[in-house]
């Protein structure tokens, strides 16, 4: 008998290490609703065919990860004001009059960890984003939002940094450089935005640039603590934090646009830290 549950998918390459599918079957039992969500390996030279495949089925919505969010961002019919600031999208969402509609997640799934998980104010605050790829376009304007004193962007290539600062310069006090001139300065966040934990690697940072009761947060996560958040553990830092949580949180926001209500996050994020 064929299933009469609604279809949801990540897609992605590679996806199978994917904890989304885990994620979203714990929001479906925690809040009754009937859907069943997959991992979808697209081949990286058809993102476009494989989602208009999985939507002419009749796929709901999908969630896209690397490498395909700006074919995403390209693939919607219209985009949030976040998607479109982020310049990618992490969310689909297909409307039975034909509408894609592209978002972006990833920053406010940022913003709820940091403020409403473990409490940090961002407001009057100096943060520092590591990388300027596409996870630090993500996250630029939901983090500028919330009224920090000053963001700085440093990065590996300064003038990527520079010209990411410049995109950003009308929402808010926001600069970019390259690692050298951090010598100086000293920030009460630092995200780590850069894949260099992928390599179990670390940016080159100057010992002394977070604040005494500065925190540090990377946007990665494992199940062994990064190589950033150990370096933010023998800096110092009140709270040194992977990304897990974000990931969760952004996976709400996205079940929120398909199904309407927000689920509860922090016995998924509980559970997930157990598992
Ligand atoms: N938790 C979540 O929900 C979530 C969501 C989105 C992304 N992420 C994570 O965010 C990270 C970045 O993803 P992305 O899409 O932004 O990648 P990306 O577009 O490829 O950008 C990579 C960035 O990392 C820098 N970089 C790479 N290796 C480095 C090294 N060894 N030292 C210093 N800098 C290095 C690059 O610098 P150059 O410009 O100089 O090359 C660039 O700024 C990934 O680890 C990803 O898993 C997490």
């Amino acid at each position: 008998m064929m299933s009469t549950a609604d279809q949801y998918a990540v897609v992605g390459n590679p996806i199978e290490h994917s904890k989304s599918p885990e994620i979203h079957r714990m929001f479906a039992e925690q809040t009754g609703q009937k859907l069943e969500y997959r991992p979808l390996l697209a081949p990286l030279d058809g993102f476009r065919s494989s989602v208009e495949a999985f939507r002419e089925a009749g796929g709901r919505g999908l969630n896209i990860t690397v490498p395909f969010k700006l074919e995403a961002w390209e693939f919607a019919s219209q985009r949030t004001n976040r998607a479109e600031r982020a310049g990618a999208v992490n969310t689909l969402v297909f409307y039975p009059d034909g509408r894609i509609l592209g978002d972006n997640t990833d920053g406010v799934g940022l913003i709820a960890d940091l403020t409403r998980n473990h409490g940090l104010v961002l407001a009057g605050r100096r943060i520092l984003v590591l990388g300027a790829g596409g996870a630090a376009r993500g996250i630029l304007g939901p983090l500028l939002d919330e009224g920090p004193e000053e963001i700085v962007i440093a990065n590996r290539t300064a003038e990527r940094a520079e010209m990411l600062a410049e995109s950003f310069s009308n929402l808010g006090p926001v600069s970019g450089c390259g690692f050298d001139a951090l010598s100086t300065r000293e920030f009460d966040l630092i995200i780590n935005a850069t894949s260099a934990s992928l390599e179990d690697s670390l940016p080159p940072l100057p010992g002394h640039v977070l604040s005494s009761d500065g925190c540090c947060y990377d946007l990665m996560y494992a199940d062994k603590p990064t190589a950033f958040v150990l370096w933010g553990r023998e800096h110092g830092a009140l709270k040194s934090l992977d990304g897990l949580g974000m990931l969760v949180e952004q996976a709400a926001e996205s079940f929120k646009l398909w199904r309407g209500l927000r689920p509860d996050t922090t016995s998924v994020i509980q559970a997930l830290r157990t598992s």
